[in-house]
């Protein structure tokens, strides 16, 4: 079977599990890791900040850099498709006690405007906001990118308004690849990153959370509250480092074989629309006039797995477990794919 579900689909290669068995372990909450402590000093250094948290989870970096910016009954700007607000099990509410305030349009970004009018004024009925979260890229929004001048701009309002700013940066190497843009820009820009090493990178466990001294060592006390202190996970952190040193490049793969099924699905009569793939992920939708459960058994009788996201609509996402013949594959089994109408 071809697995286009997800890009946390992928195993671990030869390479990296070769990795992983030399890794030097120590006890990582008495901070004697040796594997840890290097790859939570390479991750930093990329971009350029000061320190970083190796945690089991994209899911916990983001709710731990909430917790760490927040206090109860304050209040955190978002899209409403993002990952932090949709995915993560009510965590905003049940970790950090805050209320949200959403954004909604342009797949899951918004513009320094919309943070600033979204703010609420000094009233003692309104929560007092306090954090701004942003998904670069953007799951729901069809892997779409932010523009950097509109995050500098965003930026420029948190700090006029004393608002931290964090990234969910799960696929944000996706981005970096297709933008050509420097990691260190990011770490001036936010507060706190949160980037995945168990997506589009191929490692099996992993989320790193990049931030300052103080943010880290605030942060390192919530891990330990939310359990996710590990003893001798060095041997993950060796797979999250071969990730880092030998599968960024090769993203670039995955967002350009995006692009092609892309065309390739644009000019099929049974589609309705598609939003444009700039990175690894596809978003389509299907027309009304056709059942989305034959559209997904026919790629499925051709081998290939697919993931309904919503009415009508599927998503592809491409990963490093796809090989040079699946991707022909998929291509040709598009190419060719008639459907039925009801
Ligand atoms: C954008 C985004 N953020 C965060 C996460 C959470 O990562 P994890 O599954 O490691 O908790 C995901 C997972 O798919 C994601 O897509």
């Amino acid at each position: 079977m071809i697995d286009l579900r997800s890009d946390t689909l992928t195993r671990p290669s030869p390479a990296m599990l070769d990795a992983m068995m030399q890794a030097k372990v120590g006890d990582d909450v008495f901070g004697e890791d040796e594997s840890i402590n290097t790859l939570q000093q390479y991750a930093a250094d990329m971009f350029g900040m000061e320190a970083a948290l190796f945690c089991p989870s994209g899911t916990m970096t983001n709710q731990i850099a909430i917790k760490l910016h927040t206090q109860a009954a304050e209040e955190i700007i978002c899209h409403d498709l993002s990952h932090v607000y949709l995915y993560e099990g009510g965590g905003i509410a049940f970790n950090s006690g805050c209320s949200v305030r959403l954004i909604t349009g342009n797949n899951g970004r918004f513009t320094a405007n919309d943070v600033e009018e979204n703010i609420n004024k000094e009233d003692i009925h309104f929560p007092r906001t306090r954090l701004v979260c942003i998904e670069n890229t953007m799951n729901k929004g069809g892997g779409a990118c932010w523009d950097l001048d509109e995050l500098k701009k965003i930026k420029q309002v948190c700090t006029d308004n004393n608002l931290a700013l964090h990234l969910d940066g799960a696929r944000l190497f996706n981005a970096l690849v297709a933008k050509n843009q420097d990691p260190r820009l990011y770490g001036t820009i936010f507060n706190t990153i949160s980037i995945c090493l168990s997506k589009g990178l191929g490692a099996p466990v992993g989320s790193l959370l990049l931030g300052s001294k103080e943010h880290i060592y605030k942060a390192k006390r919530i891990r330990k509250v939310f359990g996710g202190g590990m003893r001798q996970a060095g041997f993950l952190a060796a797979a999250g480092l071969y990730a880092l040193q030998n599968n960024i490049e090769r993203l670039a793969i995955d967002n350009n074989r995006a692009a092609k099924i892309a065309e390739v699905l644009s000019k099929k009569t049974f589609i309705d629309h598609i939003l444009r793939a700039e990175t690894n992920i596809v978003i389509f939708k299907v027309k009304d006039e056709y059942l989305i459960e034959n559209f997904l058994l026919a790629l499925h009788q051709n081998n290939i797995k697919a993931v309904h996201v919503g009415k009508n609509k599927v998503r592809f996402v491409m990963h490093l477990d796809i090989t040079q013949k699946d991707f022909d594959s998929i291509l040709q089994v598009i190419e060719t794919m008639e459907l039925k109408q009801v």
